[in-house]
């Protein structure tokens, strides 16, 4: 824990080490979201806390992941959400600026309003230079498909997380994404964080896009705050894995990976000599100095952030990923909670460790979520007396008040649910079943299975 700390700091320590879900969709009202690229859930997770925080539930109405078993890791995480194992760019098919497809209308309609539209969209996408079709194609650019479907399904606001070097993409993925956004509306801010000042335990820069119509919603002034909270004392890795210790020796996510020989060596190498980086002489020859790559084979002090964990945390040849006292590489618990993915973060529905550090390293740290979320959420409910509940007073959560810049609430189809009982498992199944008769007569249809037990 650090020197000195705070209620968030100590919200958030208890946050890592909780082991029982908060029962994040039954707090009235909800925050309705919609998560693209959504892996297994860190980012809606961190929305889901923020709006704990805040005294709101969370209503997860489409989350969309073509990974099949990251899919079912959020699906895990989040029983009552409407998981979609699907490609984000043939749901959202249709030509930025132009009139919504009847795919896109269809599923606008399912959907309905959406308070937080939140994306993490992988970034090889913008790296393929050279082809000229592929780079003026707006179908083809991740990216922008999320100012697509914000023009689709109009939420209040957007966040979008994204690596630092999209900011120097070649075909312009920000400037485009934000001026389609802007015509659309919204107020838009960028800017690059260091997650570090938002609390969590990790070097890790992040392009973060945020967007809002609602008139209270400041978003450059929300980017411009970028701390956790006032001690700003940046957390540590013995912070977030301290009492861990010894837990590495045990199995399934609390099993570090087996080690070559040679690796074991240079890793006992490292603790018995109190080092943290490994000599030349013990590298392997294409990893000797003069190079960038100093943090490979190295180990984790316990007093600093960690290095940016990736889905290499399990070998050394990766990344600076040897534990700061043990003769091993930390284990998927441990990368999850440098990642602050909590305890209660159920990666079991797979016991595969490829899809593990799949979801881990590509988790957006749900500290992120929860630190960008709450001002957010907060200036989004400044009106609550003022805005009619779209969906009536519920049993399970009411949607935000989705005032908007220009005056219109809710989602563009208008009409109020015919029964003011929101069923979220009844309308997932109908999201689901209607994105099916959308994409029907195309190639397989492919069905997320749903999970009914949290851990
Ligand atoms: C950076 S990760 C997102 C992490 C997620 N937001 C979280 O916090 O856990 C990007 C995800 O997008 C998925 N993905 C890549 N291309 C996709 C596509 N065309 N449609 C849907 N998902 C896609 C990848 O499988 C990966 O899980
Ligand atoms: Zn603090």
């Amino acid at each position: 824990m650090p020197d000195v700390s705070c209620p968030v700091c100590d919200a958030d320590a208890a946050f890592l080490r909780t082991v029982t879900r908060p029962d994040y969709e039954t707090i009235a009202p909800c925050v309705r979201i919609v998560d693209l690229f959504a892996g297994g859930g860190g980012l809606s997770l961190g929305m889901a806390e923020a709006a704990r925080r805040v005294g709101h539930g969370t209503d997860v109405v489409l989350a969309v992941e073509k990974h099949r078993d990251a899919a079912r890791v959020f699906a895990q995480n989040f029983p009552k959400a409407g998981v979609l194992e699907a490609d984000v760019a043939g749901l959202f098919d249709g030509v930025v600026d132009a009139a919504p497809t009847a795919a896109e209308t269809r599923l606008r309609e399912q959907v309905g309003s959406v308070d937080v539209l939140l994306a993490g969209p992988p970034c090889q996408g913008h790296s393929d230079l050279n082809n000229h079709t592929r780079r003026e194609d707006p179908r083809n650019d991740l990216y922008v498909r999320v100012a697509r479907a914000a023009e689709v399904l109009q939420p209040t606001s957007v966040l979008v997380e994204n690596v630092a070097t999209i900011e120097h993409d070649r075909g312009a993925a920000v400037p485009r994404a934000t001026a389609v956004l802007e015509r659309a509306g919204y107020r838009v801010a960028t800017s690059v964080l260091d997650l570090a000042e938002l609390g969590v335990p990790q070097r890790r820069r992040r392009h973060i896009l945020l967007a809002s119509r609602h008139a209270d919603v400041d978003p450059a002034a929300i980017l411009f705050l970028r701390a956790a909270c006032e001690c700003a004392v940046p957390r540590t890795v013995r912070w977030a894995i301290g009492d861990l210790l010894d837990v590495g020796t045990g199995a399934g996510v609390d099993a570090a990976s087996v080690p070559s020989p040679e690796n074991l060596a240079r890793m006992t190498w490292l603790i018995d000599h109190d080092e943290y980086d490994l000599p030349n002489v013990l590298r392997p020859k294409c990893h000797h100095a003069p190079h960038s790559y100093l943090s490979m084979y190295g180990r984790l002090r316990w007093d600093g952030p960690a290095q940016t964990i990736t889905t290499g945390y399990g070998s050394m040849g990766q990344g600076r990923y040897v534990h700061p006292a043990r003769a091993r590489t930390i284990t998927p618990h441990e990368a999850a909670r440098l990642q602050t993915l909590p305890d209660f973060f159920d990666l079991l529905s797979s016991s595969v460790r490829s899809t593990w550090a799949h979801v881990i390293g590509n988790a957006v740290p749900p500290l992120l979520g929860v630190h960008l979320g709450v001002p957010l959420l907060r200036a989004m409910s400044a009106n609550t007396t003022d805005a009619v509940l779209p969906s009536g007073g519920t049993d399970r959560g009411e949607a935000l008040p989705s005032d908007t810049v220009d005056g219109t609430r809710g989602a563009s189809s208008g009409s109020p649910p015919a029964s003011n009982h929101y069923d979220s498992a009844a309308a997932a199944d109908q999201v689901r079943s209607t994105l099916e008769q959308v994409r029907a007569g195309g190639r397989g249809r492919r069905r997320t299975r749903r999970r009914s037990a949290v851990r």
